[in-house]
């Protein structure tokens, strides 16, 4: 593996032995009725079943089991919620203070969640500069140690552990489809799965009007989002960064943008059929697989995986819920 990665597979099998009494196995459910629609076997790897109610546990907690133990030491992020929480629970599982920005804009259940687990929140704008500068401010005040959500290498190596467990208890695997914001699980769950198994696909999936993974693989150069992106996949706002970039640009094969409309049929879909309760986000993988350029792509593949990836949605916010189909 490449030494200019922030990671390598030892790191991520290195984060396993760490954090794997304290978190889930999380299981792998399949749906005959799901199968028959994209005309493949379709494993569904169910993060949003994780402690905090996503992924973020397995890389937080990493990032604070690996801190120097001193008491008064506190750590800080900046999140647009499920990062936020997980890394709140990891302080407390260490007992140690955790100081997390938000942007205003945040579902109401995400901020009440990082209050509950004991974290302080602090406000900013939802712009990934605004988050930045907030945060930075955070730990001047506080003399926190910053916990990057998706750049952090021991936050990259955390959620690869899906990787090695995707290996384990998917037979046959070929692709993982992988929801994309910062790209931490994506390039973490890359090196793993890769230096592992290299014949088994990477791919992203994105939301069209959140794409600058997507254009970034296109113009071969880092492309974040110029503007703060609208999308329900709320969770993947942000853009990928020079950490994971690399990974990405090497080790995933490719990138589906989805329309707001798929993410939406997809994830009513994964409520209907698997009865998962997933937020839109985690929609985003189910809904490039049912894509007519993944029919095209992956039309030689039988077994996929789609990670679920989370599932902390306000329903009483979720008005697209009252739209037509
Ligand atoms: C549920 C969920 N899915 C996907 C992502 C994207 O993860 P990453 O930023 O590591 O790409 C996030 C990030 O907050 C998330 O909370």
């Amino acid at each position: 593996m490449s030494a200019e990665y922030c990671i390598s597979l030892k790191d991520v099998q290195e984060a396993r032995e760490r954090i794997h009494e304290s978190v889930h196995m999380t299981p792998v459910l399949t749906s005959s009725s799901l199968d028959a629609l994209a005309a493949r076997k379709l494993f569904f790897k169910c993060e949003l079943l994780q402690k905090t109610g996503s992924f973020k546990i397995r890389g937080a907690l990493n990032a604070v089991s690996k801190l120097p133990a001193n008491k008064s030491m506190a750590v800080v992020t900046h999140s647009s919620g499920n990062h936020g929480q997980a890394l709140a629970l990891a302080a407390r599982m260490r007992g140690i203070p955790a100081h997390v920005v938000v942007p205003k804009t945040a579902a109401s259940c995400k901020k009440a969640a990082i209050r509950g687990y004991g974290a302080l929140i602090v406000e900013c704008e939802p712009t990934d500069e605004s988050r930045a500068e907030v945060a930075a401010q955070t730990v001047t005040m506080t003399g926190g140690v910053l916990v990057h959500p998706n750049q952090d290498p021991d936050v990259i190596a955390g959620q690869g552990t899906i990787g090695l467990e995707v290996l384990q208890q998917v037979p046959g695997l070929e692709a993982v489809v992988i929801p994309v914001g910062g790209g931490g699980m994506l390039a973490g769950i890359a090196v793993a799965i890769k230096a592992i198994k290299p014949e088994v696909r990477i791919y992203a999936a994105e939301p069209l009007n959140a794409d600058d993974c997507y254009r970034s693989k296109v113009n071969g150069m880092l492309t974040p989002n110029l503007r703060p992106p609208t999308t329900i996949a709320d969770s993947v706002k942000t853009s990928i960064g020079p950490n994971t970039w690399p990974i990405i640009r090497d080790l995933v094969d490719d990138v589906f943008v989805v329309r707001e409309e798929e993410i939406k049929v997809a994830t009513r879909l994964v409520w209907q059929r698997l009865k998962l309760l997933i937020e839109p986000t985690a929609g985003l993988g189910l809904a490039a697989v049912l894509s007519s350029r993944f029919k095209d792509v992956g039309h030689d593949l039988q077994n996929v995986c789609v990670v679920l990836c989370g599932g902390n949605i306000d329903l009483g916010d979720a008005d697209w819920l009252r739209e037509p189909l």
